[in-house]
């Protein structure tokens, strides 16, 4: 189902804040295909690293695209408690789930041993990331750009980086490359739009 970028944005914003759970949102983001015109302002990609573009924020949601270069992966992370969907839009990802055997953290002496992965989800696949187990890693290994949706509830502006070599789990802070379209800055980078 093709849908402009306003469309999923009202289809959201239509959801009753107690059923803005699991099912309800996964069921609406199901066969979604975002028109590739209405993304378009939203795609920003930059050299080795994925970018952050938030398409709209309430106080119940963050809608977000991610952009993924080729061999660019997001630390492991959790969610700071909140739920987290992703929509594959174009390319494929790497999704790794992991578990940590000494709580959430934060803190050292946190060992996270890996859950589970799919080695190559492909456009049209809806991933859930909930609870304090919601540890991920999104990466793509591929030879070609993606761009995945993320809908984050409620927003959050930090979570924790897992390393699993120092054993540590920190707070990251999380910034947006654009907001609305708009350019915010990529550390003096080299910026692209698609
Ligand atoms: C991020 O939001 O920066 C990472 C991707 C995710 O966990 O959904």
């Amino acid at each position: 189902m093709q849908v402009a970028v306003d469309g999923i944005v009202k289809t959201l914003c239509g959801v009753p804040p107690l059923q803005f759970l699991p099912g309800e949102v996964c069921r609406r983001l199901q066969g979604v295909n975002l028109d590739p015109q209405s993304l378009a302002p939203y795609l920003l990609f930059a050299p080795r690293r994925y970018t952050r573009n938030l398409i709209y924020r309430n106080d119940l949601f963050e809608l977000i695209a991610l952009c993924w270069e080729p061999h660019t992966a997001s630390p492991i992370h959790n969610h700071s408690g909140q739920l987290c969907w992703l929509s594959i839009q174009a390319g494929a990802l790497r999704l790794e789930n992991f578990h940590s055997l000494d709580g959430p953290g934060p803190g050292d002496g946190i060992r996270i041993v890996p859950k589970g992965a799919v080695e190559r989800a492909d456009a049209g696949i809806v991933d859930l990331q909930q609870g304090d187990d919601g540890i991920h890693r999104v990466g793509n290994p591929f030879e070609t750009r993606a761009v995945s949706l993320h809908v984050y509830s409620r927003p959050y502006d930090s979570c924790l980086a897992y390393d699993p070599v120092t054993q540590s789990a920190r707070e990251m802070r999380l910034a947006y490359h654009s907001i609305g379209g708009n350019l915010i800055g990529l550390s003096g980078r080299a910026e692209e739009r698609q």
